[in-house]
């Protein structure tokens, strides 16, 4: 295969970035669009220069032209929709977070093996130009030992039940929603999953988590600090204290193109813009590899995602979030 064809699925708010982004990638194409609404699907076909665009999702899976999907539908339709696409034989790139608990991800990634088909999580900000930058200044010991992380995602939410945020119908939450970046970049940071795992949460009316806030332990000894909520907005970096110095991952960390680097006797800021909307690096690294048959990516491997799925179960379980449809 010398090219991907991708097709959308739910061209909602974030596909909008997907289009964007896309169009910055090598030997990938916009090639369809698909949604519940044909209407909808035509919009964003026409906005984008998407040449197919269907009214249903199936009707898109049926092209034998079309090789991978993305999937941008709120969280609760993860499950079904990835599972639509794997046995129609096509790739696929879902956002996050992959399913809402570590049970039906495991199912999704037994079943996407036992198809040899290409499967990710796209938790884009692993792959943005200055994640690079501190993995270099991590690799090469510039902070020393890592003791401490702390990271936050606090935005001002308005509390509208039509919409995913609050809705326990379509796994709403700011855990699953925001939470799951703190947990997965530190776990691209250490390469490792906590041992142990401590949380608190205010809850909605909803029975979704408004605001939730963990201590989590690694293998490793270090500590992480986390906070996610909709009630107020937080200064949203990830700092990464050592023993000889630290790193910040400037606001917003999840989709930030800066971050600083400050020892004793030195003070770096660096800056890497984007080429677009910042998803062309996660699609660049899903593109290659489908084009060179793996069936994972080495930026962010389904053992990883179904790590981070863990940890949400585990804190879900402390705070006493359960969906209606579990
Ligand atoms: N990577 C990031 O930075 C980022 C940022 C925001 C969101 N996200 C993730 O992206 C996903 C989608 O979020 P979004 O805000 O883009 O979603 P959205 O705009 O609310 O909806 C996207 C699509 O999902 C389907 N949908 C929405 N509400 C539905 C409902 N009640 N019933 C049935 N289908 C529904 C619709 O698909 P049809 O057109 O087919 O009907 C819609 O076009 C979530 O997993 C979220 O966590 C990621």
């Amino acid at each position: 295969m010398e090219k991907v064809n991708w097709g959308i699925i739910g061209p909602g708010r974030i596909a909008e970035s997907f289009a964007k982004g896309i169009a910055f990638v090598d030997n990938a194409v916009l090639h369809s669009v698909a949604s519940s609404r044909k209407e909808r699907a035509d919009v964003f076909a026409g906005k984008y220069s998407v040449k197919n665009s269907y009214g249903s999702y199936s009707e898109m899976l049926d092209d034998p032209g079309l090789d991978a999907v993305y999937i941008a539908t709120p969280h609760s339709f993860h499950y079904d929709n990835v599972k639509l696409c794997l046995n129609a034989g096509k790739s696929v790139l879902c956002e996050k977070p992959l399913t809402i608990n570590e049970k039906m991800g495991r199912e999704l990634v037994d079943l996407a093996r036992s198809k040899n088909l290409f499967f990710m999580e796209a938790l884009w900000s692993r792959f943005l130009p200055v994640y690079t930058d501190v993995r270099d200044w991590l690799d090469s010991s510039k902070i020393g030992d890592i003791r401490l992380i702390c990271a936050n995602f606090g935005i001002n939410v308005p509390y509208d039940l039509n919409d995913r945020w609050y809705n326990p119908d379509l796994a709403g939450g700011a855990l699953l929603d925001l939470g799951v970046y703190p947990i997965a970049v530190t776990q691209w940071i250490l390469n490792e999953n906590p041992v142990t795992v401590k949380a608190e949460a205010v809850m909605t009316e909803t029975k979704v988590d408004q605001l939730t806030a963990g201590v989590l332990k690694y293998p490793s000894g270090v500590i992480m600090q986390m906070n996610c909520g909709f009630a107020a907005q937080a200064l949203n970096d990830l700092k990464i204290y050592g023993s000889k110095g630290s790193i910040t991952i400037h606001h917003c960390f999840w989709a930030t193109d800066s971050a600083t680097l400050e020892t004793e006797d030195n003070k770096l800021t660096v800056t890497r813009p984007f080429k677009a909307s910042g998803f062309e690096y996660e699609i660049d690294a899903a593109t290659k590899a489908i084009i060179n048959g793996e069936v994972e990516c080495s930026g962010i491997t389904l053992d990883n995602t179904l790590g981070t799925l863990r940890v949400m179960d585990d804190i879900r379980n402390q705070i006493g979030l359960k969906y209606p449809f579990e």
